[in-house]
């Protein structure tokens, strides 16, 4: 895949992916005398996922997805998080997965960052009516928690981003119940489409966007793809979530995109793409219910939002 340099976002301001890929990797493709230009040695490293977009979805700028942010923990504003969030130290990092496994593990990022890795075009849809078209680049999350071997107490899997108020200035305003939290069904963190992105853009993630690593729910309102996640873990009952505990009657488990049930204070059923004037229509599941529709079959989508 091609790898973007573009101008308008410092080349400070983004590690390379290249620099994360293991060595044996490097050596091989050194052996088989391939010209070790960045481009062509990360054209190898990650292949084009699914991404099954419309013609009127092309991805976002990189500045716009850098620069439009929603990270708490470093103030409410858009532009906070590009503005505070480079102090993060994202090394080291582990990511600690446990609860109902049979192999419970911490795991350090820079392992994490040699599964193999794809690159996925989404929309991504806040709940606050804007959206976006984001080239991200991850492994699904099942592929991970499938080396942990899940047992049958596995029904939900609850999420944690990082807590240190000493590099995220927003948690003294105290919006949310910290750490930030969130969950998923087991179906749903089991389901192809669902994503842990380590990089976009062909680059590592930039700390706004939830480095070193975020989870990307694609047909549900951005608020569950929790960023700068410290813990994975499986449990049998319904995770708390940090959206839900500040609003209960807002903001619910599902959280799925719907334009037929309303924010209470705000209709969802148009949304904004930045950099568009014009709304456009909100569609069901964000667009991807042909591949998730069935995992809510029977359920009252109205009573479970
Ligand atoms: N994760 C953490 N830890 N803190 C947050 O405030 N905001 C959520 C989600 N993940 C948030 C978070 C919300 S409301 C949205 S819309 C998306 O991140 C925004 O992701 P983006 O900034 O990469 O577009």
């Amino acid at each position: 895949m091609l790898i973007r340099h573009p101008e308008d976002i410092a080349p400070s301001e983004i590690t390379p992916l290249r620099t994360y890929l293991n060595r044996r990797q490097f050596m091989l493709a050194g052996a088989a005398g391939l010209l070790m230009a960045s481009d062509a040695f990360a054209a190898l490293s990650f292949k084009k996922g699914i991404s099954a977009l419309a013609a009127n979805d092309k991805p976002n700028s990189l500045n716009d997805i850098t620069h439009y942010n929603n990270y708490y923990e470093f103030g409410s504003d858009k532009a906070d998080p590009a503005q505070y969030a480079g102090v993060l130290k994202t090394r080291p990092w582990n990511v600690v997965v446990d609860g109902a496994v049979e192999k419970p593990r911490a795991f350090d990022i820079d392992t994490l960052l040699r599964m193999p890795l794809e690159e996925r075009i989404y929309r991504h849809r806040c709940v606050e009516g804007w959206s976006m078209v984001i080239p991200w680049v991850g492994f699904p999350l099942a592929a991970l928690l499938k080396q942990m071997k899940p047992t049958s107490k596995a029904r939900y899997v609850a999420f944690e981003t990082l807590s240190r108020p000493s590099e995220m200035p927003g948690m003294a305003e105290g919006l949310l119940a910290w750490p930030y939290r969130e969950g998923l069904r087991i179906d749903e963190a089991m389901h192809p489409l669902t994503l842990l992105a380590v990089g976009l853009y062909g680059n590592v993630l930039p700390n706004q966007n939830g480095a070193p690593i975020r989870l990307v729910v694609p047909w549900k309102y951005g608020f569950k793809s929790i960023k700068s996640i410290v813990r994975i873990h499986l449990t049998d009952t319904p995770p708390q979530t940090s959206w839900n505990l500040a609003a209960p009657n807002e903001y619910g488990f599902y959280s799925n995109v719907n334009p037929g049930v309303d924010h209470p204070r705000w209709s969802q059923a148009t949304e904004r793409r930045i950099g568009e004037f014009l709304r456009r229509p909100t569609l069901m599941f964000n667009g991807y219910g042909g591949q998730v529709a069935s995992l809510y079959q029977g359920m009252d989508l109205r009573k479970n939002f």
